[in-house]
């Protein structure tokens, strides 16, 4: 269902922690460019609710607040997929729409372009075409589907157009536009970085001298060996980091709680144990890190783009440019293999990187271009 009026409807789409990075920016192009070209309606799902996992980044990113809130919430991955999709369904019989853009990987992605595409709707997938090719990761999934479905994949990497292709995506549908997620970090990067120095205070650590972690995905967090294969290497890191920032996930909080590993961590006097953190807490912290470990997709992305080192906790990556000319390092779990980084981030002996093409600060006017052009 099209509206005939000149002005184009998008329903954009957000529901999890990275999802709001990666549209802001689009939202505030098409503002910028095309102020009377298209009317946004902002959806949350409401995957992600709590304040430092979602209203915080409305804040710090200068979003527009949702038009729509579909409180799906937590849940097994059919109930949170069903749920989005039953008020999905709904929203779609009352409101229009020329485009429905969706971000990323997760739940709500998935569960959005379903119902987007049997109401015969036209998709945009934003961060289209990374695949870490293991489908046991619930995310892989997600992009297959998403990816299939859209008419408009925005590319933020080479080795998506090589899997679109590989998949048989017509190549008027596939558009290598760059990354809106590093649109969104380096429009905030220098207000970030003046928070730092409150934010070391508050944290007693020094620039360039702490490591900052993140781990969240479930064959990381929800296996209780790999999950205590971790709290033993933060043990073992003592004689390299002076400090080791962890804000932790809530699924990770949760699981440490599960299996008894709470209080183990909260004896090792070098962790700083902390809640997750807003957008401009997280990308100061990330700037000024001497090391990132990290299970993160969108932090491979944002340490490549910062030059900041970055060891990757996984056996497998969607984002191999960040490898192939990024600081990263896929080094996956072997403890003795992540310490050898770990030695050499500290050392000073990182590879020599760069910033991949088109992580130039411009993929969310690119977007709107094409969609200007072709809308
Ligand atoms: C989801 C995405 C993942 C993404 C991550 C980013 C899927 C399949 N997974 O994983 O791709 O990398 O978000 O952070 O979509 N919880 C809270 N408060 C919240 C949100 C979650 O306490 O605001 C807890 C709940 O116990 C919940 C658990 O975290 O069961 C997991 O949340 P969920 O959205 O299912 O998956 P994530 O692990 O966050
Ligand atoms: N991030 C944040 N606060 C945190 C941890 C991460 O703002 O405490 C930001 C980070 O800068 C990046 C995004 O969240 O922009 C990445 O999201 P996440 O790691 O949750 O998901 P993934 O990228 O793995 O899907």
């Amino acid at each position: 269902m099209g509206v005939s009026q000149i002005r184009k409807r998008i329903i954009v789409i957000v529901g999890a922690r990275p999802n709001f990075m990666k549209v802001a920016p689009v939202i505030e192009a098409m503002k910028r460019l095309a102020p009377d070209e298209f009317d946004v309606l902002l959806v949350h799902t409401g995957q992600h609710y709590d304040a430092n996992m979602s209203d915080v980044f409305f804040r710090d990113l200068e979003m527009p607040q949702p038009d729509v809130f579909l409180g799906a919430g937590s849940g097994t991955h059919a109930e949170q997929t069903a749920r989005v999709m039953i008020a999905m369904e709904a929203l779609l019989a009352k409101e229009p729409s020329d485009l429905i853009l969706v971000p990323g990987d997760v739940n709500s992605t998935l569960a959005t372009t379903i119902v987007a595409a049997k109401a015969g709707r036209t998709i945009g997938h934003i961060e289209s075409g990374l695949r870490s090719f293991d489908r046991s990761m619930p995310e892989e999934i997600n992009r297959i589907v998403t990816d299939e479905f859209s008419r408009y994949c925005f590319v933020t990497e080479p080795s998506g157009l090589e899997n679109l292709s590989q998949e048989g995506i017509a190549t008027d549908r596939v558009f290598y536009v760059g990354n809106t997620m590093i649109d969104s970090l380096f429009m905030y990067v220098d207000r970030a970085r003046a928070r730092f120095p409150g934010l070391a205070e508050q944290l007693g650590i020094e620039a360039d001298s702490y490591a900052l972690v993140t781990l969240h995905r479930p064959s990381n967090v929800d296996d209780p060996a790999s999950l205590t294969t971790f709290v033993e290497l933060f043990e073992a890191m003592r004689s390299f980091a002076t400090r080791i920032v962890f804000p932790i996930h809530p699924r990770t909080r949760k699981m440490l709680a599960e299996y008894g590993l709470m209080s183990r961590i909260q004896t090792n006097g070098q962790l700083v144990l902390i809640d997750p953190v807003g957008y401009l807490d997280f990308v100061a912290l990330q700037a000024h890190a001497r090391l990132v470990l990290t299970d993160s997709g969108g932090v491979q992305e944002e340490t490549t783009a910062l030059g900041v080192p970055c060891i990757t906790l996984r056996p497998n990556t969607e984002r191999p440019v960040t490898i192939e000319v990024g600081t990263n390092e896929l080094v996956g779990l072997d403890p003795a293999q992540i310490m050898s980084y770990v030695e050499k981030a500290f050392a000073g002996k990182w590879k020599k990187a760069s910033v991949p093409d088109l992580w130039d600060g411009h993929a969310s006017e690119r977007i709107v271009s094409v969609l200007r052009e072709t809308l």
